[in-house]
């Protein structure tokens, strides 16, 4: 499965496939609860809203975890700062697809594209026990910081 994962930005996503997105963030209970989503319900309308002020807010660029033409999770630079060379990931995928390498295989990509836009440093704040998020970062050679209850992965490019 591994060799047909991609990513695609979110602005270029048909509808399918944001219904694909929006179905997964309203109706997947085991992710719904990794995210601690609250029990509203989402609209295609809402999703891109609130990602298009997300990523105007965050200086982010949002990505379609994709199995061939298939919307499956989410993954994005953010606080991209091009004058310091760093930016955050963040990252969801369908709790179906856990354990697969998939994730993984989309973090590959979104590192090489900060590296195309000149980005060295990327981090994010993983909570302590999210072993498999931090398991990705690690796979990459991540520098690991401890802040509290939060991990704090350096990676240089
Ligand atoms: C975190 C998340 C994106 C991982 O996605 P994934 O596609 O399952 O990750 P991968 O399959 O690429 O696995 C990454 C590593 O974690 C390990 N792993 C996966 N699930 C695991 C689990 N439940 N327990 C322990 N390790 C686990 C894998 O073995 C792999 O390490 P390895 O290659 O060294 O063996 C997914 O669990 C998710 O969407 N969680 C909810 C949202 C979230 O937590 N986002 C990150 C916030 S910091």
């Amino acid at each position: 499965m591994q060799e047909n994962i991609n990513i695609k930005l979110v602005a270029d996503l048909n509808d399918r496939q944001l219904n694909q997105l929006v179905s997964i963030l309203n109706y997947d209970q085991k992710l719904r609860q990794s995210l601690c989503s609250q029990k509203k319900e989402i609209t295609v309308k809402t999703f891109n809203a609130k990602n298009n002020a997300w990523a105007k807010n965050n200086q982010a660029k949002l990505y379609a975890i994709m199995n061939k033409t298939h919307a499956i999770g989410m993954i994005s630079l953010s606080h991209i700062n091009l004058k310091n060379k760093k930016a955050n990931i963040g990252y969801w995928l369908t709790s179906r697809h856990w354990g697969k390498g998939i994730t993984s295989k989309a973090f590959k990509q979104i590192l090489a594209i900060a590296k195309d836009n000149k980005i060295k440093y990327l981090t994010c704040t993983i909570p302590k026990d999210n072993i498999a998020s931090l398991a990705i970062w690690q796979k990459f050679q991540a520098i690991i910081k401890q802040k509290g209850e939060n991990i704090i992965p350096i990676i240089r490019l």
